[in-house]
């Protein structure tokens, strides 16, 4: 999605960025992972195939993503963006006949990033920029049955488990966003700042003395 191109986002923890060229390469180191493969239920590509595929969510109107960085990391400009790298988070609009419905995924991609709560900050984080800039209305999550931890994640974030596929080994857990919850996001992610990520790359180059 071209929308979120020049855009990253401020968290406590984590710093969300547009997803790049640059970051294909430890992209690509990750998902050689069964372990994330499997959680993630993906199939594993050829790095050319990850540079395709990070071409088409770049460019497709109905994918948005984000690579998630460790803010204290970013901070310190002399580690590189890619060194910074900890997982990605997306937002699939999946019905081209309701495009205020929305697929989300996310992945900590480091494990020792995990069960800290950035899994948490990110998902309303994401959540918050699609309600606010994607006008998304419902969200919707599909979690392998295995998937425990993310199953528990999502229904900490108040999801409903809506439909168990058994053919698919997946659950299905929704969220609409009425007013209540719209109002409820809104004030848990005051703090988010949303910046120009073409100006934040142009400070790290030339830190301010
Ligand atoms: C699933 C995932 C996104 C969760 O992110 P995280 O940063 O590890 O999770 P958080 O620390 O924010 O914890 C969120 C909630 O998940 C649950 N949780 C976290 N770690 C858990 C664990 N080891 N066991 C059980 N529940 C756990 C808890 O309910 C927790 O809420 P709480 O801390 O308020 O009790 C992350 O672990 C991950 O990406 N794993 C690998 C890839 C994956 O499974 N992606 C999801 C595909 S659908």
């Amino acid at each position: 999605m071209k929308i979120n191109e020049n855009t990253s986002l401020e968290g406590q923890r984590v710093v969300l960025v547009p997803y790049n060229a640059e970051h294909v390469p430890r992209y690509h180191e990750w998902m050689k992972s069964p372990e994330l493969q499997q959680l993630t239920a993906s199939e594993p590509l050829t790095l050319e195939q990850e540079y395709d595929m990070q071409k088409s969510w770049r460019e497709d109107d109905d994918k948005c993503t984000f690579i998630i960085l460790d803010k204290q990391r970013w901070t310190d400009t002399s580690v590189e963006e890619e060194q910074c790298m900890v997982g990605d988070v997306n937002i699939f609009l999946t019905d081209p006949t309701d495009p205020s419905l929305a697929e989300l995924e996310i992945m900590i991609a480091e494990p020792s990033y995990r069960g800290k709560g950035i899994g948490k900050e990110v998902t309303r984080m994401m959540m918050c920029y699609g309600v606010t800039k994607l006008g998304v209305k419902k969200f919707q999550a599909k979690i392998g049955l295995d998937n425990q931890v993310s199953i528990a994640m999502f229904k900490k974030l108040d999801f409903q488990e809506v439909s168990v596929c058994k053919v698919f080994k997946e659950v299905t857990l929704e969220m609409t966003v009425d007013e209540s919850v719209r109002t409820r996001l809104l004030e848990d992610m005051a703090d988010m700042k949303e910046r120009d990520y073409r100006q934040t790359c142009s400070d790290r180059r030339e830190p301010v003395s």
